[in-house]
């Protein structure tokens, strides 16, 4: 394992939209709040290529001078989420469509599509121009390919290009189409295909397409933001050994993250805490209570993902990740805008290097007065001047330094599955109108907080099950016989449920009904399957129910029942390694069941105060106050040695104590 690197502070920068005049005094006033990481560049093709072929990297040569003279690493952007207008007026076919048949212009960003093959050659093109330049300069810490895949919903294209590499990669997995027929069940209503050359993309169909046809395409769109990043990391690791990283975006589920951090060294993402709030919480009465700091859980499970993330290419736990863009302050896109409220802003930062992040780096250096995103705060104000998030990196910065923090990671005991297939099956076929997989993950997530542990997200992998002492894999789709035998011979409680298992790899039920392969743990079948609206709850005892969803379970001699619903169904079955959850738990019911997995496992836990959140990293633990009032943690924190904040923790702050 590489030695823990130190936790450190960065910004996005963008040298292009200020005068050159004002370039030493930014990186004078980085250097100043403890600022050490800088990125820059992905936004710039224009500048740098003004027209086709003629480079301009003049100011980028100089901009890395300035900021490499006062000490600041770069982490460098491929530019090809912008794409110029020059390019896009050669190869208009280059836009990506959307499901409706409708263009997706230029005059923002994104505008491309990920099949182009004649835009993959332009991409290939500047990134070796840039590769080649910058690839060896001292200056450069890391890469950063691209920015956000996926943002704006920008993975499905419905084009020309996706129409033509999608029957070559069906052609490739199925090699006749019968096979594929069969796989797909095309025998019904008459949807068989006599060649490849048939078989359209799965929109503008009358009614609903074949979820198996649905299922291919948006494995297809995946496979396709893959081969487009590795295009790039090619490229750049013959002219460079820095390690390479992609920014990706929260809550963005349309491509596997960790198929694409496959090609990568250091998993980053962006977190944005309250815009995020309004699209991703669950109830008003959340949102008014964390408007101004966010979801006390969206962030963290986002750091527990995309420290998976980081892992996948080491296969081991000292992989790398980062948040690469941080809000400093209102954002210009959520529905609302809120100011975060003191202290938020600080939390954010503590909550990421708890959860062993190495950088936390801002977005941006400074509010432009221009384009779309001048109401978007940054660390200074449009007029250059200091703004509040200048002052938190300040904080923060020195108070990493005084306690020489570094990220190191340690597996969890406790792991939460978390599977892009299945967020693809569910939003295909959610057959109850509000059933979301990872809205049914973050109950499992939220419930795993709420008892004070560290928790690792992980892909359905042997390697990311082995040592764990609990497995919670709730909804996933398509259980292989691999994994269900990976998690038979782990000596890990396994919790699961609803829909675990209930798919093969086809979109079809599996064979001998759900929970198929998974069978091997817990022999019980799952014969019926039903949706209910939210005013119709199944109610269990006391205030448990399932929302929204409910399996009627046959089991055999081996498993035991426990707990009937009102209207005299079991609701939960158990052997000695597994418990099966056979709906949708309300958040009493998902407390219970985790409670009752934990204790299984014999995990040790700490029952915390509703805005109280804790997460360890290396001897420190961190304790966050997400409330609007004070809590008094000193029975948590003992006669622990604190390492800052207090023992009662003030509205939205953060203590630190030594374990
Ligand atoms: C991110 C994006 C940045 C910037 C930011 C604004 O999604 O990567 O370029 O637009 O949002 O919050």
């Amino acid at each position: 394992m590489m030695n823990p690197p130190k936790q450190t502070i960065g910004v996005c920068y963008y040298p292009e939209h200020w005068p050159e005049s004002r370039w030493e005094e930014d990186a004078r006033l980085m250097v100043a709040a403890g600022i050490t990481h800088v990125r820059i560049g992905e936004f710039a093709w224009s500048k740098l290529e003004p027209n086709p072929g003629a480079y301009n990297f003049d100011w980028l040569d100089k901009s890395f001078d300035v900021l490499h003279r006062h000490g600041l690493k770069v982490v460098l952007g491929t530019p090809t989420a912008t794409p110029p207008k020059w390019l896009v007026d050669r190869m208009p076919d280059m836009l990506a469509v959307d499901a409706d048949g409708q263009i997706r212009g230029f005059g923002s960003r994104r505008h491309y599509c990920f099949s182009h093959e004649e835009y993959r050659k332009e991409c290939a093109r500047i990134t070796t121009e840039f590769a080649k330049r910058y690839g060896k300069h001292s200056a450069l810490i890391a890469w950063q390919t691209d920015n956000e895949y996926g943002c704006h919903d920008t993975v499905l294209s419905y084009s020309d290009a996706a129409l033509k590499g999608f029957r070559n990669w069906l052609a490739q997995k199925y090699q006749s189409p019968d096979a594929m027929n069969r796989a797909w069940g095309n025998i019904f209503w008459s949807m068989e295909y006599r060649s490849f050359d048939e078989v359209e993309l799965p929109n503008l169909t009358v009614t609903e397409p074949n979820p198996a046809h649905v299922m291919d395409f948006r494995r297809y769109s995946s496979d396709q933001v893959k081969s487009f990043n590795r295009l790039q990391t090619d490229i750049i690791r013959k002219h460079s050994n820095a390690p390479i990283g992609h920014n990706f975006m929260g809550s963005y589920t349309d491509f596997d993250h960790y198929a694409v951090s496959e090609d990568l060294d250091i998993a980053t993402w962006d977190s944005y805490p309250i815009g995020f709030l309004d699209r991703d919480s669950s109830d008003d009465e959340n949102k008014a209570r964390y408007l101004g700091v966010g979801d006390p859980d969206l962030q963290a499970f986002h750091h527990d993902l995309y420290r998976a993330c980081g892992e996948v290419r080491n296969g081991a736990v000292d992989g790398r990740w980062w948040v690469m863009e941080q809000q400093p302050g209102p954002v210009n896109w959520a529905p609302y805008n809120p100011a975060p409220y003191p202290g938020a802003v600080e939390l954010w930062a503590w909550e990421a290097f708890a959860a062993g992040a190495e950088l936390v780096s801002y977005f941006r250096w400074r509010q432009p007065s221009f384009a779309q995103e001048q109401m978007h705060e940054a660390l200074l104000l449009p007029n250059g001047e200091f703004n509040e998030g200048y002052h938190v990196c300040e904080k923060v910065s020195k108070l990493l330094k005084q306690m020489d923090s570094k990220a190191q990671v340690v597996r969890a005991d406790v792991a939460l599955v978390f599977d892009y297939e299945s967020q693809w099956a569910w939003e295909i076929q959610p057959q109850g109108k509000d059933f979301s997989y990872i809205e049914l993950v973050m109950r499992y997530y939220r419930a795993l907080r709420r008892q004070g542990i560290n928790v690792d997200v992980i892909p359905p992998t042997k390697e990311a099950i082995t040592g764990r002492k609990l497995i919670i894999m709730p909804g996933m789709f398509n259980v292989s016989e691999d994994f269900a035998a990976a998690l038979e011979s782990s000596k890990a409680v396994i919790l699961a449920g609803p829909r675990t298992g209930s798919k093969d790899e086809n979109f079809q039920i599996v064979q001998d009904l759900p929970p198929g392969a998974l069978r091997k743990l817990i022999n019980i079948k799952i014969t019926r399957v039903e949706s209910r609206p939210h005013h119709s709850p199944v109610l269990l005892q006391d205030d448990l129910a399932f929302e929204g969803w409910r399996e009627f379970v046959v089991p055999e001699a081996s498993v035991s029942a426990s707990m009937k619903s009102e209207d005299g169904h079991d609701a939960i079955f158990e052997n000695d390694r597994m418990i099966y959850l056979a709906g949708r738990p309300n958040a009493p019911l998902v407390d219970y069941i985790v409670t009752a997995a934990l204790n299984k496992a014999e995990v040790k836990t700490t029952r915390l105060h509703r805005d109280i959140r804790v997460r360890d990293n290396n001897n420190v633990r961190y304790i966050f106050n997400y409330g609007p009032e004070t809590v008094d943690c000193s029975e948590l924190i003992g006669d622990a040695q604190l390492v800052f904040g207090a023992a009662s923790l003030a509205p939205r702050s953060v203590t630190a104590y030594k374990l």
